[in-house]
């Protein structure tokens, strides 16, 4: 029997310090940190998610090797995300994964965030399928919004993608006009589940066939809110469940729209979803219905892979380390890595 590889992954590239193991592509430890600071302002602030990153990496790759029950000696190589993300953040991932491959003497592996998103669907588990190639991806989340044909484990192409905003940032920046708190995807979700989606009617963009734009949306939202707290200042609280699903039913119609153009261009049948919105029920639900109504199949990732986790890492890890395909010491941080670099 082979000997089995096992890889440390470490993520880093924005607001959540995350350390795994995996033994082949099996997940060991998945430890996520959250960095509760960022909610008071709103917003990721970069100079204080640097900082907590600093706090939270060595206890967090502890802890995950504990977990995985296995000893730093047993690793087979590091793997940590190289970008995109705040540069601040993905330094002190970068330069940790890079000293301690040198301590231990075992390969270095850069990752691509993005793709690591998609690649999260071959972690191997009783149940969740495995999309076969050529699928569709839709990779949704606070930074990105994207349909890729994903041909082989590397070969990707991006068919279309935002002009402005991600969709989680349109899930985020319409909670902040209701008043909730950050990131406010979950909440929207959540109130979403006891509201009438067609209660309010807002506008879907206008581009192209594939592409995306978000910005619009939450224009919409916000003249929508001014207008309607004007004639009655409770509106919010008296109506938040159906604002809420309301908002949630025009971005997953969005959404399910270009993916319906996408398989209409390529032919392509299998569907998977990706990145921290991919968690959202609504486009869970619809994706399932799917499977009854235009006959695809459908990916959908288990619910801790899909936010921002360090095992989505570790999985790409050991996939280019199946291929010898390390990184040099002189790999460095890049904020703006594209899924197809
Ligand atoms: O992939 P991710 O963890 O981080 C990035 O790489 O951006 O995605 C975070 C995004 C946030 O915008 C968050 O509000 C959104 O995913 N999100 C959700 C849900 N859970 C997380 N949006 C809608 N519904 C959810 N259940
Ligand atoms: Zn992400």
């Amino acid at each position: 029997m082979e000997k089995p590889v096992y890889i440390l992954g470490i993520e880093s590239s924005c607001d959540d310090t995350s350390a795994s193991v995996i033994c082949n592509a099996k997940v060991l430890s998945n430890i996520v940190a959250n960095q509760e600071i960022h909610s008071k302002y709103g917003g990721v602030v970069p100079e204080l998610a640097s900082r907590a990153h600093q706090q939270n990496i060595v206890p967090v790759v502890q802890q995950a090797i504990e977990q995985a029950n296995i000893t730093k000696e047993d690793l087979s190589a590091i793997a940590f995300t190289r970008g995109p993300g705040l540069m601040g953040s993905l330094l002190v991932g970068t330069s940790f994964a890079k000293s301690l491959a040198l301590g231990l003497k075992v390969p270095l592996i850069d990752v691509n965030h993005m793709q690591a998103h998609i690649l999260s669907h071959f972690i191997e588990d009783a149940s969740s399928k495995m999309p076969p190639f050529p699928f569709i991806c839709l990779t949704i989340s606070g930074g990105h919004t994207q349909i890729v044909k994903v041909t082989n484990y590397f070969k990707m192409e991006v068919l279309g993608e935002t002009i402005d905003d991600a969709v989680g940032e349109a899930f985020d920046k319409s909670a902040k006009i209701l008043g909730l708190k950050y990131p406010g995807g979950p909440l929207i979700d959540k109130h979403a589940a006891l509201g009438n989606p067609k209660a309010f009617a807002f506008t879907k963009p206008k581009v192209g066939d594939l592409d995306f734009s978000f910005s619009g949306l939450k224009t919409g939202v916000l003249y929508f809110i001014q207008k309607q707290v004007k004639l009655n200042p409770k509106f919010i609280e008296e109506n938040l469940n159906d604002i809420c699903a309301s908002i949630q039913y025009t971005i997953v119609e969005i959404l399910m729209d270009k993916l319906k153009n996408a398989v209409k261009q390529t032919g392509i049948k299998h569907i998977a979803i990706a990145g921290g919105v991919s968690a959202n029920s609504e486009i869970r639900n619809r994706l399932q219905l799917a499977e009854k109504h235009f006959g695809w199949t459908t990916y959908i990732p288990k619910f801790e892979y899909t936010t921002d986790n360090a095992a989505m890492i570790a999985i790409t890890g050991y996939l280019k380390f199946l291929n010898n395909d390390y990184s040099g010491v002189a790999v460095t941080a890049k904020a703006r890595l594209k899924v197809t670099e």
